[in-house]
């Protein structure tokens, strides 16, 4: 509102006003103060990426799927649903919570086919703007009716998990996650800052294909994690941005979630179509929050609701129809699957070949972890510096924390990747 008075009042008063220093600098500029700001560590990598000439460059910064060409790839499942969609458009507004059909789909995926949670309607579900809008929704919330609460995050995470609890003015704190040496999972570290946390504290949790690090606890690690959650009374919180990108089976990377669920946890569920459908443009996910009674989930999900409608009123018709055509068609579900598998094995593969040649081209280092590791992405152990390199010298990006994506990567590449990494590791 003051904005918007004093722009009219500056223009009925503009003859006889003699503005101060400090208005003056105002009225030439209003946002001259404005610095710009820093460059998002794995969005940034792009815009540099786009910017280079050079006709070696590669791009293994954002976690976007490839095909062995280097090509973005729409799913087949995709172009089908898409087909089907034409011969019946829609463009009316979605309900503020979003396609209650994606949300329901969405739901089977998650909680499992036969919930008894989504029979009992005890989930508070929301169509959310990928799993960013999920999460951000859901921090607003616990800003919202938990002020008090704090988010524990891991070390390390997706960089935007920081931004996003920090712009919901959560406080953050961290729990240890990833072994720098052994470049696998520090699980003694994890179970101890969860026990040392206060009881029924907030946690952030990667339901599978950990970003940046390709490193999940196995099932029995998960159990022992669930369990000792239990006896703290912890919220655990799951982003789950990778379902399929694990294994190549969204039923099994949805492990984590389930064995919370058999321990009898409430939980929250960020979920993302971004990476398994291919839809990254299109901000499809899901929010939801599973409650103690369905009354609960009304409230819950009003909630929700009310949180999204200032922001973005209502989220959008066309990827939340996409999602729906697929997982509701038991043909077009069964492709979908297929087609998972299909991108997660070519990962699997690229691992396989980049191991090799930093093997063959006599690399002293062990490079075991780039099989190891799971999902998209390959925590390389490599330094910001080392990263410069590849980048000044070989015109290869990448985030500076060393993260590989495994999906930038092809048989046409892999050679001159290998060769780069073998060099400023030397
Ligand atoms: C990534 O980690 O590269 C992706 O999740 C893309 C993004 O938005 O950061």
């Amino acid at each position: 509102m003051a904005f918007r008075a004093m722009i009219s009042s500056r223009s009925i008063q503009q003859s006889k006003w003699v503005p101060s220093a400090g208005v003056a600098r105002q009225m030439s500029s209003w946002f001259g103060h404005v610095e710009p700001a820093a460059k998002d560590p794995i969005l940034g990598v792009t815009e540099a990426f786009l910017a280079d000439p050079s006709p070696d460059k590669v791009n293994v910064g954002v976690g976007a799927y490839r095909d062995d060409n280097g090509k973005p790839v729409v799913l087949e499942c995709v172009r089908e649903a898409e087909r089907r969609i034409a011969g019946n458009l829609i463009m009316e507004y979605l309900p503020m919570g979003g396609s209650s059909h994606m949300i329901e789909e969405s739901l089977k995926l998650a909680y499992g086919e036969d919930s008894d949670f989504i029979k009992d309607k005890r989930i508070a579900a929301v169509q959310a703007l990928s799993g960013t809008g999920a999460c951000r929704l859901f921090a607003d919330f616990q800003k919202r009716f938990l002020p008090d609460s704090q988010i524990y995050i891991p070390v390390p995470t997706w960089a935007n998990h920081h931004n996003i609890w920090r712009d919901a003015r959560v406080p953050q704190n961290t729990f240890r996650y990833y072994h720098p040496e052994t470049k696998g999972l520090d699980f003694s570290s994890l179970m101890e800052d969860i026990k040392n946390s206060p009881n029924g504290s907030f946690f952030l949790l990667h339901a599978c294909a950990h970003n940046p690090t390709g490193v999940d606890p196995s099932e029995e690690q998960w159990r022992e994690i669930s369990h000792l959650f239990k006896s703290k009374n912890h919220f655990p919180f799951f982003d789950m941005a990778y379902q399929g990108f694990a294994s190549g089976n969204p039923e099994r990377d949805a492990k984590a979630i389930r064995i919370f669920l058999d321990d009898g946890h409430l939980i929250g569920c960020a979920q993302s179509f971004a990476k398994n459908m291919g839809l990254y443009g299109q901000r499809a996910g899901c929010l939801s929050i599973l409650c103690d009674n369905e009354m609960e989930a009304v409230a819950v999900k009003s909630q929700l609701q009310q949180i999204g409608r200032p922001m973005y009123s209502n989220p959008p018709v066309h990827g939340a129809l996409i999602v729906s055509t697929i997982l509701g068609d038991p043909e077009l579900k069964k492709l979908w699957l297929q087609e998972v598998k299909g991108m997660a094995d070519r990962i699997i593969g690229m691992r396989t070949a980049l191991r090799e040649n930093l093997e063959k081209l006599g690399s002293p280092l062990s490079w075991e972890h780039i099989t190891n590791q799971i999902g998209m992405f390959c925590y390389s152990g490599m330094s910001p510096e080392q990263v410069d390199r590849l980048t000044n010298e070989y015109h290869i990006y990448m985030t500076r924390n060393g993260r590989i994506s495994m999906a930038g990567v092809t048989t046409g590449n892999v050679g001159y990747l290998a060769n780069a990494i073998h060099e400023v590791t030397k």
